[in-house]
Protein backbone atom coordinates (compact mmCIF):
# COMPACT_ATOMS: atom_id res chain seq x y z
CA UNK A 1 0.00 0.00 0.00
CA UNK A 2 0.84 3.75 -0.76
CA UNK A 3 2.06 6.36 1.63
CA UNK A 4 2.26 9.94 1.29
CA UNK A 5 5.30 11.99 2.72
CA UNK A 6 4.70 15.86 3.17
CA UNK A 7 7.77 18.12 4.19
CA UNK A 8 4.99 21.04 5.82
CA UNK A 9 5.65 24.92 5.70
CA UNK A 10 5.27 25.09 2.24
CA UNK A 11 3.01 28.45 1.09
CA UNK A 12 0.75 27.37 -1.12
CA UNK A 13 -0.70 29.54 -4.26
CA UNK A 14 -1.97 29.54 -7.69
CA UNK A 15 -5.23 27.79 -9.08
CA UNK A 16 -7.19 24.15 -8.53
CA UNK A 17 -9.43 22.69 -10.89
CA UNK A 18 -12.08 20.96 -8.76
CA UNK A 19 -13.40 17.65 -10.30
CA UNK A 20 -17.11 16.16 -10.12
CA UNK A 21 -19.07 15.69 -6.91
CA UNK A 22 -18.19 11.92 -5.55
CA UNK A 23 -21.40 11.87 -3.96
CA UNK A 24 -23.44 12.94 -6.98
CA UNK A 25 -21.64 10.67 -9.25
CA UNK A 26 -22.47 7.80 -6.81
CA UNK A 27 -26.07 8.25 -6.69
CA UNK A 28 -26.08 9.39 -10.45
CA UNK A 29 -24.25 6.30 -11.75
CA UNK A 30 -26.87 3.27 -10.37
CA UNK A 31 -29.73 5.62 -11.63
CA UNK A 32 -28.67 5.22 -14.95
CA UNK A 33 -29.70 1.22 -14.39
CA UNK A 34 -33.55 2.86 -14.46
CA UNK A 35 -33.52 2.84 -17.87
CA UNK A 36 -33.15 0.14 -20.65
CA UNK A 37 -31.08 2.86 -22.77
CA UNK A 38 -27.72 4.41 -23.13
CA UNK A 39 -26.70 7.29 -20.28
CA UNK A 40 -23.86 9.56 -20.94
CA UNK A 41 -22.22 11.31 -17.62
CA UNK A 42 -19.72 13.62 -17.62
CA UNK A 43 -17.62 15.13 -15.19
CA UNK A 44 -17.37 12.27 -13.38
CA UNK A 45 -14.14 12.05 -10.83
CA UNK A 46 -11.75 9.28 -11.24
CA UNK A 47 -11.80 8.21 -7.33
CA UNK A 48 -11.46 4.81 -5.90
CA UNK A 49 -15.42 4.94 -5.43
CA UNK A 50 -16.75 5.40 -8.60
CA UNK A 51 -14.39 2.67 -9.73
CA UNK A 52 -15.55 0.18 -7.60
CA UNK A 53 -19.32 1.09 -8.73
CA UNK A 54 -18.44 0.89 -12.31
CA UNK A 55 -16.72 -2.86 -11.30
CA UNK A 56 -20.34 -3.50 -9.49
CA UNK A 57 -22.32 -2.44 -12.62
CA UNK A 58 -20.38 -4.40 -14.93
CA UNK A 59 -20.74 -7.35 -12.69
CA UNK A 60 -24.59 -6.72 -13.16
CA UNK A 61 -24.10 -6.84 -16.97
CA UNK A 62 -24.32 -3.39 -17.55
CA UNK A 63 -21.64 -2.21 -20.58
CA UNK A 64 -20.13 0.73 -17.86
CA UNK A 65 -17.02 2.34 -19.53
CA UNK A 66 -14.81 5.45 -19.47
CA UNK A 67 -14.96 6.76 -22.97
CA UNK A 68 -13.08 9.69 -22.61
CA UNK A 69 -11.17 11.28 -19.47
CA UNK A 70 -14.05 11.77 -17.63
CA UNK A 71 -16.67 10.68 -19.53
CA UNK A 72 -18.33 7.91 -18.29
CA UNK A 73 -20.81 5.63 -20.80
CA UNK A 74 -23.60 3.42 -19.46
CA UNK A 75 -25.07 0.87 -21.38
CA UNK A 76 -28.06 -0.67 -19.36
CA UNK A 77 -29.77 -2.40 -22.22
CA UNK A 78 -28.61 -5.99 -21.34
CA UNK A 79 -28.45 -6.46 -17.97
CA UNK A 80 -30.08 -9.25 -16.04
CA UNK A 81 -28.95 -9.19 -12.65
CA UNK A 82 -30.10 -7.77 -10.18
CA UNK A 83 -27.90 -9.46 -7.40
CA UNK A 84 -24.86 -7.29 -5.90
CA UNK A 85 -22.71 -9.28 -3.51
CA UNK A 86 -20.29 -8.72 -1.03
CA UNK A 87 -16.97 -8.51 -3.50
CA UNK A 88 -18.73 -6.20 -5.58
CA UNK A 89 -20.06 -3.39 -2.77
CA UNK A 90 -17.76 -3.75 0.13
CA UNK A 91 -16.07 -0.71 1.14
CA UNK A 92 -18.58 1.33 -0.55
CA UNK A 93 -21.33 2.73 1.52
CA UNK A 94 -22.99 4.29 -1.54
CA UNK A 95 -23.71 0.95 -3.14
CA UNK A 96 -27.22 1.07 -1.08
CA UNK A 97 -28.30 3.44 -4.64
CA UNK A 98 -28.36 0.06 -5.99
CA UNK A 99 -31.04 -0.77 -4.20
CA UNK A 100 -33.20 2.19 -5.03
CA UNK A 101 -32.23 2.21 -8.98
CA UNK A 102 -32.91 -1.78 -9.58
CA UNK A 103 -35.92 -2.06 -7.40
CA UNK A 104 -37.24 0.69 -9.29
CA UNK A 105 -36.42 -0.40 -12.52
CA UNK A 106 -37.20 -4.39 -12.22
CA UNK A 107 -38.64 -4.42 -9.02
CA UNK A 108 -36.32 -6.44 -7.68
CA UNK A 109 -32.99 -6.01 -5.27
CA UNK A 110 -30.42 -7.98 -3.88
CA UNK A 111 -27.44 -6.04 -2.39
CA UNK A 112 -24.62 -6.69 -0.11
CA UNK A 113 -25.18 -4.65 3.40
CA UNK A 114 -22.93 -1.24 2.23
CA UNK A 115 -19.58 -0.73 3.96
CA UNK A 116 -17.43 2.41 3.83
CA UNK A 117 -16.22 5.33 6.38
CA UNK A 118 -16.38 4.08 9.56
CA UNK A 119 -18.37 7.03 11.98
CA UNK A 120 -20.72 5.36 14.22
CA UNK A 121 -23.41 3.49 13.18
CA UNK A 122 -25.03 4.07 9.60
CA UNK A 123 -28.24 2.37 9.64
CA UNK A 124 -30.45 2.18 6.74
CA UNK A 125 -33.60 2.04 8.22
CA UNK A 126 -35.15 5.26 6.52
CA UNK A 127 -34.53 3.93 3.23
CA UNK A 128 -36.39 0.98 4.03
CA UNK A 129 -39.04 2.67 5.62
CA UNK A 130 -39.45 4.79 2.37
CA UNK A 131 -39.27 1.02 0.35
CA UNK A 132 -41.50 -0.42 2.49
CA UNK A 133 -44.18 2.49 2.16
CA UNK A 134 -43.82 2.43 -1.79
CA UNK A 135 -45.02 -1.39 -1.52
CA UNK A 136 -41.37 -3.51 -1.48
CA UNK A 137 -40.90 -6.24 1.16
CA UNK A 138 -37.44 -5.66 2.44
CA UNK A 139 -35.41 -8.77 4.30
CA UNK A 140 -31.70 -8.62 5.59
CA UNK A 141 -30.77 -11.89 5.89
CA UNK A 142 -26.72 -12.97 5.91
CA UNK A 143 -25.48 -9.83 5.36
CA UNK A 144 -27.68 -9.34 2.17
CA UNK A 145 -30.85 -7.06 1.65
CA UNK A 146 -33.17 -8.14 -0.66
CA UNK A 147 -35.66 -5.81 -1.71
CA UNK A 148 -38.45 -7.21 -3.82
CA UNK A 149 -42.66 -5.62 -4.88
CA UNK A 150 -45.31 -6.59 -6.80
CA UNK A 151 -46.08 -3.03 -7.66
CA UNK A 152 -44.36 0.07 -6.09
CA UNK A 153 -46.93 2.81 -5.58
CA UNK A 154 -46.72 6.10 -4.78
CA UNK A 155 -47.09 7.54 -1.22
CA UNK A 156 -46.28 10.09 1.27
CA UNK A 157 -43.18 9.51 3.46
CA UNK A 158 -41.93 11.33 6.15
CA UNK A 159 -38.28 10.96 7.06
CA UNK A 160 -37.42 10.76 10.70
CA UNK A 161 -33.77 11.95 10.21
CA UNK A 162 -32.53 14.12 7.06
CA UNK A 163 -30.78 11.94 5.22
CA UNK A 164 -29.02 12.18 2.32
CA UNK A 165 -29.08 8.35 1.50
CA UNK A 166 -32.79 7.66 1.98
CA UNK A 167 -34.09 10.97 0.23
CA UNK A 168 -31.86 10.29 -3.34
CA UNK A 169 -32.95 6.08 -2.38
CA UNK A 170 -36.36 6.61 -2.24
CA UNK A 171 -36.65 8.97 -5.50
CA UNK A 172 -35.02 6.41 -7.40
CA UNK A 173 -37.48 3.74 -6.65
CA UNK A 174 -40.20 5.87 -7.29
CA UNK A 175 -39.67 7.18 -10.44
CA UNK A 176 -41.14 5.09 -11.89
CA UNK A 177 -44.00 4.07 -9.56
CA UNK A 178 -47.46 4.04 -9.98
CA UNK A 179 -49.12 7.35 -8.81
CA UNK A 180 -47.65 10.41 -6.99
CA UNK A 181 -44.46 10.11 -3.70
CA UNK A 182 -44.37 13.14 -1.41
CA UNK A 183 -40.69 12.89 0.52
CA UNK A 184 -40.90 14.60 3.38
CA UNK A 185 -38.09 16.27 5.53
CA UNK A 186 -36.10 15.51 2.43
CA UNK A 187 -32.46 16.13 2.68
CA UNK A 188 -31.58 19.34 0.61
CA UNK A 189 -27.99 18.55 -0.18
CA UNK A 190 -26.80 19.73 -4.03
CA UNK A 191 -26.07 15.97 -4.89
CA UNK A 192 -29.54 15.24 -3.98
CA UNK A 193 -30.75 18.50 -6.82
CA UNK A 194 -28.19 17.21 -9.51
CA UNK A 195 -29.66 13.33 -9.02
CA UNK A 196 -33.33 14.96 -9.60
CA UNK A 197 -31.93 16.97 -12.52
CA UNK A 198 -30.40 13.58 -13.94
CA UNK A 199 -33.39 11.74 -13.28
CA UNK A 200 -35.60 14.57 -15.11
CA UNK A 201 -33.31 14.47 -17.94
CA UNK A 202 -34.20 10.67 -18.57
CA UNK A 203 -37.84 11.82 -18.59
CA UNK A 204 -38.82 11.68 -14.66
CA UNK A 205 -41.18 14.12 -13.03
CA UNK A 206 -39.15 14.81 -9.60
CA UNK A 207 -40.18 18.36 -8.03
CA UNK A 208 -38.82 20.19 -5.24
CA UNK A 209 -35.34 18.98 -4.94
CA UNK A 210 -33.38 21.22 -2.51
CA UNK A 211 -36.46 21.60 -0.63
CA UNK A 212 -37.37 19.26 2.50
CA UNK A 213 -40.71 18.11 0.15
CA UNK A 214 -39.78 16.55 -3.04
CA UNK A 215 -43.02 15.46 -5.24
CA UNK A 216 -42.23 12.81 -7.88
CA UNK A 217 -45.25 11.62 -10.06
CA UNK A 218 -44.23 8.14 -11.64
CA UNK A 219 -43.20 8.23 -15.41
CA UNK A 220 -43.98 4.68 -17.20
CA UNK A 221 -41.01 5.07 -19.40
CA UNK A 222 -37.38 6.95 -19.04
CA UNK A 223 -34.86 7.48 -21.57
CA UNK A 224 -30.94 7.75 -21.99
CA UNK A 225 -29.72 11.16 -21.46
CA UNK A 226 -26.45 13.20 -21.41
CA UNK A 227 -25.80 15.08 -18.34
CA UNK A 228 -22.41 16.78 -16.56
CA UNK A 229 -21.83 16.47 -12.82
CA UNK A 230 -21.82 19.51 -10.45
CA UNK A 231 -18.65 20.30 -9.18
CA UNK A 232 -17.55 18.69 -5.45
CA UNK A 233 -18.31 21.31 -3.19
CA UNK A 234 -16.27 18.75 -0.48
CA UNK A 235 -13.20 18.56 -2.80
CA UNK A 236 -13.28 22.46 -3.04
CA UNK A 237 -13.27 22.96 0.75
CA UNK A 238 -10.18 20.61 1.51
CA UNK A 239 -8.43 22.76 -0.78
CA UNK A 240 -9.38 26.35 0.42
CA UNK A 241 -8.46 24.73 3.82
CA UNK A 242 -5.42 23.53 2.91
CA UNK A 243 -4.07 27.28 0.78
CA UNK A 244 -5.77 29.19 3.97
CA UNK A 245 -3.44 26.78 6.53
CA UNK A 246 -0.14 27.69 4.69
CA UNK A 247 -1.40 31.62 4.78
CA UNK A 248 -1.44 31.10 0.74
CA UNK A 249 -3.42 32.22 -1.78
CA UNK A 250 -5.35 29.40 -3.49
CA UNK A 251 -8.18 30.05 -6.12
CA UNK A 252 -10.61 26.96 -6.56
CA UNK A 253 -12.00 26.61 -10.33
CA UNK A 254 -14.67 25.16 -11.68
CA UNK A 255 -16.80 25.54 -8.14
CA UNK A 256 -20.85 26.79 -7.53
CA UNK A 257 -19.82 29.35 -5.18
CA UNK A 258 -23.55 29.46 -3.46
CA UNK A 259 -22.73 25.39 -2.43
CA UNK A 260 -19.67 26.60 -0.71
CA UNK A 261 -21.53 29.21 1.58
CA UNK A 262 -21.22 27.65 4.70
CA UNK A 263 -17.60 27.11 4.67
CA UNK A 264 -16.85 30.95 3.25
CA UNK A 265 -18.80 31.79 5.41
CA UNK A 266 -16.76 30.10 8.20
CA UNK A 267 -13.81 31.19 6.53
CA UNK A 268 -14.55 34.96 6.73
CA UNK A 269 -15.81 34.61 10.04
CA UNK A 270 -12.12 33.37 11.04
CA UNK A 271 -10.84 36.77 8.98
CA UNK A 272 -9.93 34.96 5.72
CA UNK A 273 -10.57 36.94 2.27
CA UNK A 274 -12.61 35.53 0.56
CA UNK A 275 -13.44 36.65 -3.71
CA UNK A 276 -16.05 34.92 -4.91
CA UNK A 277 -16.01 34.86 -8.75
CA UNK A 278 -18.58 33.23 -11.15
CA UNK A 279 -17.50 29.66 -11.16
CA UNK A 280 -14.08 30.42 -8.65
CA UNK A 281 -13.50 30.87 -5.19
CA UNK A 282 -10.45 32.81 -3.64
CA UNK A 283 -9.30 32.45 -0.55
CA UNK A 284 -5.80 34.95 1.17
CA UNK A 285 -5.16 34.16 4.56
CA UNK A 286 -2.15 37.40 5.00
CA UNK A 287 -3.55 38.52 8.73
CA UNK A 288 -3.64 36.22 12.16
CA UNK A 289 -6.59 34.31 12.07
CA UNK A 290 -10.00 34.11 14.99
CA UNK A 291 -10.56 31.01 16.79
CA UNK A 292 -14.49 30.42 16.10
CA UNK A 293 -17.29 28.16 17.20
CA UNK A 294 -19.00 25.66 14.61
CA UNK A 295 -21.61 22.85 14.03
CA UNK A 296 -22.04 20.49 11.58
CA UNK A 297 -25.57 20.29 10.30
CA UNK A 298 -27.56 19.29 6.90
CA UNK A 299 -26.99 21.10 4.04
CA UNK A 300 -27.57 24.24 4.18
CA UNK A 301 -25.82 23.82 7.28
CA UNK A 302 -21.65 23.25 7.86
CA UNK A 303 -21.36 19.56 5.89
CA UNK A 304 -19.98 17.49 8.59
CA UNK A 305 -17.13 16.01 5.60
CA UNK A 306 -15.50 19.06 5.76
CA UNK A 307 -15.71 19.10 9.68
CA UNK A 308 -11.87 17.47 10.08
CA UNK A 309 -10.61 19.43 7.69
CA UNK A 310 -11.58 22.65 9.73
CA UNK A 311 -10.62 21.19 12.89
CA UNK A 312 -7.23 21.14 10.99
CA UNK A 313 -7.00 25.01 10.53
CA UNK A 314 -8.40 25.41 14.43
CA UNK A 315 -5.85 23.51 16.21
CA UNK A 316 -3.30 26.04 14.35
CA UNK A 317 -5.21 29.07 15.16
CA UNK A 318 -4.43 31.30 18.52
CA UNK A 319 -7.93 30.45 20.92
CA UNK A 320 -10.42 27.89 21.60
CA UNK A 321 -12.31 26.79 18.91
CA UNK A 322 -15.47 24.50 19.64
CA UNK A 323 -16.86 21.79 17.10
CA UNK A 324 -20.10 19.87 17.63
CA UNK A 325 -20.87 17.17 15.63
CA UNK A 326 -24.26 16.83 14.98
CA UNK A 327 -24.70 14.32 11.95
CA UNK A 328 -22.96 11.16 13.07
CA UNK A 329 -22.49 9.95 16.59
CA UNK A 330 -18.52 9.22 16.07
CA UNK A 331 -16.81 11.44 13.67
CA UNK A 332 -13.99 12.81 15.98
CA UNK A 333 -11.49 9.57 15.89
CA UNK A 334 -8.98 11.31 13.92
CA UNK A 335 -8.50 13.75 16.95
CA UNK A 336 -5.97 10.76 18.15
CA UNK A 337 -4.04 11.34 14.93
CA UNK A 338 -3.75 14.85 14.97
CA UNK A 339 -2.83 15.14 18.68
CA UNK A 340 -0.08 12.79 17.76
CA UNK A 341 0.85 15.58 15.85
CA UNK A 342 0.91 18.45 18.63
CA UNK A 343 -2.50 19.12 18.23
CA UNK A 344 -4.83 19.93 21.98
CA UNK A 345 -7.84 18.60 21.01
CA UNK A 346 -10.31 17.20 23.61
CA UNK A 347 -13.30 15.59 22.58
CA UNK A 348 -16.51 14.71 24.94
CA UNK A 349 -19.19 13.28 22.61
CA UNK A 350 -20.38 15.28 20.41
CA UNK A 351 -18.14 17.95 21.20
CA UNK A 352 -14.53 18.82 20.40
CA UNK A 353 -12.85 21.56 22.40
CA UNK A 354 -9.48 22.47 19.98
CA UNK A 355 -7.14 24.62 22.44
CA UNK A 356 -5.47 25.96 19.34
CA UNK A 357 -1.65 27.53 18.55
CA UNK A 358 -0.10 28.49 15.68
CA UNK A 359 3.12 27.11 14.85
CA UNK A 360 1.78 23.86 17.03
CA UNK A 361 1.77 20.90 15.19
CA UNK A 362 5.12 18.86 13.90
CA UNK A 363 5.19 15.67 12.12
CA UNK A 364 4.58 12.65 12.55
CA UNK A 365 3.91 9.28 11.01
CA UNK A 366 -0.12 8.94 11.05
CA UNK A 367 -2.86 7.36 9.23
CA UNK A 368 -5.56 8.08 7.38
CA UNK A 369 -8.83 6.59 9.70
CA UNK A 370 -10.99 7.58 6.88
CA UNK A 371 -11.48 9.56 3.73
CA UNK A 372 -12.22 12.99 5.16
CA UNK A 373 -10.06 12.72 8.01
CA UNK A 374 -7.14 11.35 5.56
CA UNK A 375 -7.96 14.51 3.89
CA UNK A 376 -7.13 16.51 7.10
CA UNK A 377 -3.85 14.82 7.35
CA UNK A 378 -2.51 15.73 4.38
CA UNK A 379 -3.80 19.51 5.38
CA UNK A 380 -1.46 19.24 9.04
CA UNK A 381 1.07 17.81 7.11
CA UNK A 382 1.23 21.06 4.99
CA UNK A 383 1.57 23.18 8.33
CA UNK A 384 3.48 20.80 10.19
CA UNK A 385 7.30 21.31 11.22
CA UNK A 386 9.04 18.38 9.61
CA UNK A 387 8.48 15.83 7.59
CA UNK A 388 4.48 14.09 8.37
CA UNK A 389 4.23 10.26 7.01
CA UNK A 390 0.12 9.40 6.13
CA UNK A 391 -0.37 5.45 5.84
CA UNK A 392 -4.05 4.19 4.63
CA UNK A 393 -3.93 6.37 1.40
CA UNK A 394 -6.91 4.23 0.34
CA UNK A 395 -9.55 6.12 2.26
CA UNK A 396 -8.37 9.50 0.71
CA UNK A 397 -7.90 7.40 -2.84
CA UNK A 398 -12.00 6.87 -2.52
CA UNK A 399 -12.71 10.54 -2.82
CA UNK A 400 -10.09 12.73 -3.88
CA UNK A 401 -8.61 12.45 -8.10
CA UNK A 402 -4.64 13.60 -8.05
CA UNK A 403 -4.94 15.24 -5.12
CA UNK A 404 -0.44 14.98 -5.07
CA UNK A 405 -0.40 16.45 -8.38
CA UNK A 406 -2.79 19.29 -7.16
CA UNK A 407 -1.12 19.98 -3.99
CA UNK A 408 2.62 19.70 -5.54
CA UNK A 409 1.47 22.40 -8.54
CA UNK A 410 0.15 24.56 -5.38
CA UNK A 411 3.40 24.28 -3.98
CA UNK A 412 3.74 21.75 -1.53
CA UNK A 413 6.33 19.20 -1.37
CA UNK A 414 4.48 16.46 -1.20
CA UNK A 415 4.97 12.59 -2.50
CA UNK A 416 3.62 9.29 -2.89
CA UNK A 417 5.68 6.51 -2.74
CA UNK A 418 5.32 2.63 -1.64
CA UNK A 419 4.82 1.65 2.40
CA UNK A 420 7.91 -0.41 2.19
CA UNK A 421 10.31 1.78 -0.13
C1 LIG B 1 -24.05 11.05 2.89
C2 LIG B 1 -22.67 11.25 2.32
C3 LIG B 1 -21.66 11.41 3.45
C4 LIG B 1 -22.09 12.52 4.40
C5 LIG B 1 -23.53 12.32 4.85
C6 LIG B 1 -24.07 13.50 5.64
C7 LIG B 1 -22.85 10.00 0.28
C8 LIG B 1 -22.44 8.81 -0.50
N1 LIG B 1 -22.34 10.10 1.52
O1 LIG B 1 -24.00 9.83 3.62
O2 LIG B 1 -20.40 11.71 2.88
O3 LIG B 1 -21.27 12.51 5.55
O4 LIG B 1 -24.39 12.16 3.71
O5 LIG B 1 -24.00 14.67 4.90
O6 LIG B 1 -23.57 10.86 -0.20
N2 LIG B 1 -29.58 7.93 9.35
C9 LIG B 1 -30.50 7.14 10.01
N3 LIG B 1 -31.21 6.25 9.27
C10 LIG B 1 -31.07 6.11 7.93
C11 LIG B 1 -30.14 6.94 7.27
C12 LIG B 1 -29.40 7.84 7.99
O7 LIG B 1 -30.65 7.24 11.21
O8 LIG B 1 -31.76 5.28 7.33
C13 LIG B 1 -28.79 8.93 10.11
C14 LIG B 1 -27.30 8.62 10.07
O9 LIG B 1 -26.92 7.72 11.09
C15 LIG B 1 -26.71 10.01 10.25
C16 LIG B 1 -27.73 10.93 9.57
O10 LIG B 1 -28.92 10.17 9.47
O11 LIG B 1 -26.67 10.33 11.61
C17 LIG B 1 -27.33 11.41 8.18
O12 LIG B 1 -27.05 10.30 7.35
P1 LIG B 1 -27.22 10.35 5.78
O13 LIG B 1 -27.54 11.73 5.34
O14 LIG B 1 -28.13 9.26 5.37
O15 LIG B 1 -25.77 9.99 5.29
P2 LIG B 1 -25.35 9.13 4.05
O16 LIG B 1 -26.36 9.31 2.95
O17 LIG B 1 -25.00 7.75 4.45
Amino acid sequence: MDQLIINGKKRLSGDVSINGAKNAAVAIIPAALLVNDVCIIENVPHIEDVSNLVTALNYLGVDAKFVDNNTLRIDSRNMENVCADYDCVKGMRASYYLLGALLGRFNRAEVSFPGGCDFGTRPIDQHIKGFNSLGAEVNLEHGIIQAEAKELVGTSIYLDVVSVGATINIMLAAVKAKGTTIIENAAKEPHVVDTANFLNSMGANVKGAGTDVIKITGVEELHGANYMIIPDQIEAGTYMIAGVITGGDVTVKNVIPKHMEAITAKLIEMGVKVEEQDEAIRVIADEPLKSIRLKTLPYPGFPTDMQPQMAVLLASVDGTSIITESVWESRFQYTDQLNRMGAKIVVEGQLAVIEGEKECLSGAKVKATDLRAGAAMVIAGLIAEGATTITNVKYIDRGYEHMVENLERLGADIKRVKQDA
